[in-house]
C-alpha cells in the first residue's frame, strides 16, 4: 500500500513524490534541504506582494485575535465592508454589489447562477452560455461547462449543460463570430457570455486583443447577452492595469476575482455585480433571492487579507514594480523571439510565455513538460509548463537578480543541445 496519505490536485497516482516546502520570503520558496525555489509562477498565480509578507500576516494575525468567523447570512463585519468598497473602487462605475465565496471555480460558478436567474426574475428561461474556445474556468460543475471541453472534463461530458464555443476574437473573425451568434439567437436564448479578457491562462497563455474583445462585448450588450469577465487569473495588475476589463472601453456585467483577491494568503472569491444584474433581484418576493452561499462566505480572515493585500497593491512602489516587470519582460520576450526554439513569444503586462518547438503537438499533454520542469527545479525555479508552453508570472516583488537567474535560466535552457526537440 502507498503509505503517502495526499491525493495532489491534478496529479497522477504514478507521479513522483512532491517537494516538501517549509517556508517562503519573497518571490522564494524553501525546501526541507533548505534549498530555495525562485517563485516564478506565484504559486499557481495567487501571489502578489511575495511569501509571508509581514503586513499581510500581521493584518490576518489581529483579525484572527479579533474575529476569527461569523455566519454571513443575518451579518455583517467590517472587513467584508472595506473590502468590498475597496473592490468596489476599483470596478467600473456601475458596480454595485459584491458576492463573496471561496475560490476561483466558486466565483464562476455564482456568475453563471446570477446570469441564469437574473433572465428567471424576468421570466425568461436563458440556460445556453457563450464561451470562448480553449477556455479554462475552474473544475465545479458549470465552470466545467463552460471551460474547454477536453480531457480534463470528458468523464462527466454528458452531465455538463450547453454551451457554445466561439473562437477567441479577431478583428478577422468577428464578422463570422457576430453571425454565428445572431443564427444562435434565433432559438437559443443566451444567458450570457463568459471570457478570460486578454489572457486565456490555463488553455496555454493565450493572448488576445482589447479591441477585439471590446467589439465582442459591445455586440453581446446589445444583443441582451450578459458579459462575464473572469479575471480570477488577471485581476489585481496582473495584465498591467488593475483589472483587464481596464482595456477595453465597453465594462461587463459581472465580474468574477480570486487568486490574487489575497496576495496569496488565502481562499477567497468574489463575484462582483453590476446595477443591472442587482436590479433584477431586488424584490420582496422570495422567489427573486439569489439561493446561494457557502458556510465560509466572506470569511473575516480571508478578508483582512484581502484588505491588506490591497493595502500594497495600491501603493506607488507596487504599481512601479509591475511596470518594471513587464518591461523586464518585454526586453527577454524580444531577445528570445527568434530563436529556433522558440514559437509565438509574447507577453501582457507581468505574464510573458512562449511555446518550446517540439515534433510532438503543441498543449497541455505534451510531454516536454515533465523535461522542462525538472530541469528548472534542478536550478532552483519553480516553473509549471503547460504541456510545451512556458511561460512566468512572478509575485511584484521579485527583482532584479532573482528575474535575471529566471532569465538566465530560461536561455541556459534553450542552448542546451541535450534537450532535444
Ligand atoms: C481564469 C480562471 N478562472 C477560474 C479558475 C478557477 O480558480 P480556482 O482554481 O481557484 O477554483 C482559474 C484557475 O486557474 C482560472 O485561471
Amino acid at each position: 500500500m502507498d503509505t503517502y496519505p495526499i491525493w495532489h490536485p491534478f496529479t497522477s497516482l504514478q507521479s513522483p513524490p512532491p517537494i516538501e516546502i517549509v517556508s517562503g520570503r519573497g518571490a522564494l520558496l524553501f525546501d526541507k534541504n533548505q534549498k530555495s525555489y525562485l517563485d516564478a509562477i506565484a504559486s499557481w498565480w495567487v501571489n502578489l506582494h511575495g511569501h509571508a509578507h509581514p503586513y499581510i500576516a500581521q493584518k490576518v494575525f489581529e483579525q484572527l485575535n479579533t474575529l476569527e468567523h461569523v455566519i454571513f447570512a443575518g451579518f455583517t463585519h467590517q472587513p467584508a465592508l472595506q473590502l468590498s468598497q475597496a473592490l468596489l473602487a476599483i470596478l467600473p462605475a456601475n458596480f454595485e454589489k459584491i458576492f463573496f465565496s471561496d475560490n476561483g471555480s466558486t466565483a464562476v460558478e455564482v456568475a453563471l447562477k446570477m446570469a441564469v436567474q437574473y433572465a428567471f426574475n424576468q421570466g425568461e428561461q436563458k440556460n445556453t452560455f457563450l464561451a470562448l474556445e480553449n477556455a479554462y474556468h475552474g473544475d465545479t460543475f458549470g465552470a466545467m461547462a463552460v471551460g474547454e471541453r477536453n480531457a480534463f472534463s470528458a468523464p462527466f461530458q454528458e452531465m455538463l449543460f450547453r454551451v457554445v464555443h466561439i473562437p477567441v476574437p479577431t478583428e478577422e473573425n468577428l464578422p463570422q463570430i457576430f453571425e454565428k451568434i445572431n443564427q444562435l439567437q434565433k432559438n437559443t436564448p443566451l444567458a450570457g457570455f463568459i471570457y478570460e479578457p486578454l489572457v486565456q491562462g490555463a488553455g496555454g497563455m493565450n493572448m488576445y486583443t482589447p479591441e477585439a474583445l471590446n467589439s465582442l462585448l459591445q455586440f453581446c450588450q446589445k444583443n441582451n447577452i450578459l458579459c462575464i469577465a473572469d479575471e480570477v487569473m488577471t485581476g489585481f495588475g496582473r495584465t498591467g492595469k488593475m483589472l483587464a476589463s481596464d482595456y477595453c472601453s465597453t465594462p461587463p456585467d459581472l465580474v468574477c476575482l480570486s487568486k490574487g483577491i489575497t496576495g496569496g494568503t488565502m481562499a477567497l472569491g468574489v463575484t462582483a455585480c453590476s446595477e443591472k444584474i442587482v436590479s433584477a433581484f431586488r424584490n420582496s418576493d422570495s422567489a427573486y433571492t439569489f439561493f446561494h452561499g457557502h458556510s465560509y462566505t466572506a470569511n473575516p480572515t480571508a478578508c483582512a487579507a484581502a484588505l491588506a493585500s490591497m493595502d500594497l497593491l495600491i501603493q506607488a512602489e507596487t504599481q512601479a514594480a509591475i511596470r518594471q516587470i513587464s518591461t523586464w519582460h518585454k526586453e527577454f520576450i524580444g531577445e528570445i523571439a527568434a530563436h529556433p526554439r522558440v514559437k509565438n513569444a509574447r507577453t501582457c503586462g507581468t505574464i510573458a510565455a512562449f511555446e518550446l518547438v517540439s515534433d510532438e503537438a503543441d498543449g497541455y499533454f505534451n510531454t516536454k513538460r515533465r523535461q522542462i520542469e525538472v530541469y528548472f527545479l534542478e536550478r532552483g525555479i519553480l516553473l509549471r509548463p503547460l504541456g510545451n508552453t512556458i511561460y512566468f508570472m512572478p509575485p511584484y516583488c521579485i527583482n532584479l537578480v532573482q528575474i535575471q537567474q529566471l532569465y538566465r535560466g530560461v536561455k541556459g535552457f534553450l542552448s542546451n543541445s541535450i534537450l532535444a526537440a
